[in-house]
């Protein structure tokens, strides 16, 4: 993307789709977090506040880990059996996205990818147009019956099936009452044998780093940012079973050699994101 060359753009890529609205000013969160994991599809106010975020120490690797966590994660459960994905929050498309990992354990995986920022869903459309087991659809997560409720959504998956519920990255972009309300609708939705995957920004014992990535969020496309803890998160999956190791930062939950990087120097007070798997009963 060369915002400085087409200041007026409309596009979120030069040489991608066409998307309706989109202001290149506002900074954008699902923009900052591909700037962290070297994409190209950001403008300038996006790279200015992802930046800064880069001068507090640790942001690149937790977007890192973060992802390769959603990569194991889909991995195992698509082992598991698991041949429906709802990714809300999705994002935009990057290397490794859920369907392709779901995919390759099953060529038969069905995904839908959930966002409510109008862009991810033009690039994802873009991405799967010539694929059937996957769709983009714009959805807010602050409107989980409007999510559930999505004809197309009801068409694309088998709600009667279990589904893997991906809310990654996602929650520390909502309220305490967002987040409980979702959960909520996603308990009341998916049958037995579905799975809740969540990941979540938390403080460590560094409150002033937080206090600058609240200020750096702020302005953004998106909510203010809340640090949660372990202890938050587990209200989330009261009732489910967890999967092993439990609530833990996303670069200890089951890391494979490719994933460990730096794993042995983990500063265990340092800010990070937590994840955590679960079944539901
Ligand atoms: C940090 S990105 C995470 C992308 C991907 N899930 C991952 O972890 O690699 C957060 C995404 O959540 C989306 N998002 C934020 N608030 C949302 C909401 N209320 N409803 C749906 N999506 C939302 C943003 O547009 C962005 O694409």
């Amino acid at each position: 993307m060369d915002d400085e060359k087409t200041p007026q753009a409309p596009a979120a890529d030069p040489s991608g789709p066409e998307v309706p609205g989109l202001d290149p000013n506002v900074p954008n969160v699902a923009r900052i977090y591909d700037y962290y994991l070297g994409g190209k599809d950001n403008f300038a106010a996006d790279r200015a506040r992802a930046e800064e975020m880069m001068r507090l120490p640790g942001t690149v690797q937790a977007a890192r880990n973060n992802r390769a966590f959603l990569r194991r994660v889909v991995h195992v459960l698509a082992t598991e059996g698991i041949r429906q994905f709802l990714d809300i929050g999705a994002g935009l498309p990057t290397q490794e996205n859920v369907h392709q990992i779901a995919e390759r354990v099953d060529p038969a995986s069905r995904t839908v990818y959930v966002d409510f920022d109008p862009v991810v869903a033009v690039h994802a459309q873009a991405l799967l147009a010539t694929n059937d087991t996957t769709i983009a659809v714009t959805g807010d997560a602050r409107d989980p019956e409007g999510i559930f409720g999505n004809p197309e959504v009801r068409e694309h998956l088998d709600l009667e099936k279990p589904v893997a519920v991906l809310l990654v990255a996602l929650t520390h972009f909502l309220s305490d009452e967002q987040v409980e309300n979702l959960v909520a609708h996603v308990r009341r939705h998916v049958p037995s044998g579905s799975y809740l995957v969540v990941t979540q920004m938390f403080p460590g014992d560094r409150a002033e780093l937080v206090q600058k990535a609240v200020a750096i969020y702020s302005g953004t496309n998106s909510g203010p940012l809340v640090g949660r803890d372990a202890k938050q998160i587990a209200a989330w999956f009261e009732g489910m079973e967890m999967l092993e190791p439990g609530i833990v930062r996303v670069e200890r939950w089951r890391p494979l050699l490719q994933d460990s990087e730096g794993l042995a120097e983990v500063d265990e007070g340092a800010p990070g994101i937590l994840g955590a798997v679960g079944r539901f009963p």
